[in-house]
């Protein structure tokens, strides 16, 4: 059985989120930092949770199917140069429950469609960074230039917004399938803050079949939405598009 989409739940003025955490392809991926490197994928089935896991989910605000577990279906939009009608969901769905609980206050919500009416200086990061190559003069396999082989590292821009108890980072990547960049955002949740089925933490088990975490949404760590929709607002014009449409259908 594949493992399950991410869900959230409205709880007594909150939100639950529900995070697969065993399936390293899919939106959500448990991550382990490393000192100055690249964090790693942890095989989470294996490798039993420790305190500075978290977990990376490629987060959402849009779908093409109305049946997605959190699709917001009456809310429907178009795009520019698409035939096909978009609902809303993940990162909407969350906008609009902190919006109506209160989680997200009117002044914020206010905040955030100024923000996404409005223009960005030479578009976004997506439009604007580039990836960098620099040739280091650093004898790492000596080898290969033997054989004449030159050593480059890649430098890929990452902006990341760390807070107490989530981070939101937009990664600039090359396109996989096309010509340029694009800028990717995540959601990244501490383990230490989730739970499992039985109210407990997960840290130093493993995780089990298809298991999902829970990570509640509240008034100490609402911001992650409101700084969620930001990362997209900076991220590209196109996202900064689809965001201003569905933030108007919300209105
Ligand atoms: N499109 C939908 N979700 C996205 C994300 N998390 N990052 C970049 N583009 C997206």
């Amino acid at each position: 059985m594949a493992a399950p989409a991410p869900s959230i739940h409205p709880e007594r003025g909150g939100l639950v989120l529900s995070l697969p955490v065993t399936a390293p392809t899919s939106k959500v991926r448990a991550k382990r930092p490393r000192a100055g490197r690249q964090a790693e994928p942890l095989a989470t089935r294996q490798t039993a949770f420790s305190p500075e896991d978290y977990l990376e989910w490629q987060i959402s605000y849009d779908t093409t199917d109305p049946e997605f577990p959190t699709a917001l279906g009456d809310l429907s939009f178009q795009k520019e140069g698409r035939r096909e009608t978009f609902y809303p969901c993940e990162l909407a769905f969350l906008v609009q429950h902190a919006k109506g609980s209160g989680l997200l206050s009117a002044g914020d919500f206010e905040e955030l469609c100024r923000l996404a009416s409005g223009d960005v200086e030479g578009g976004g990061i997506e439009e604007s960074e580039k990836i960098i190559e620099s040739e280091e003069n650093v004898n790492w396999f000596p080898p290969a230039q033997q054989y004449g082989f030159r050593r480059s590292v890649r430098l890929t821009p990452r902006y990341v917004k760390m807070c107490e108890n989530y981070v939101v980072e937009v990664q600039v990547s090359p396109k996989q399938r096309a010509v340029g960049n694009q800028a990717m955002i995540y959601l990244c949740i501490p383990i230490k803050f989730c739970t499992d089925e039985e109210d407990a933490s997960p840290i130093g088990r493993v995780a089990k079949k298809n298991e999902s975490l829970k990570f509640k949404i509240q008034r100490n760590n609402a911001d992650m939405i409101k700084d969620t929709v930001i990362a997209f607002l900076l991220a590209s014009q196109r996202h900064r598009q689809d965001i201003h449409r569905i933030l108007e259908r919300m209105k």
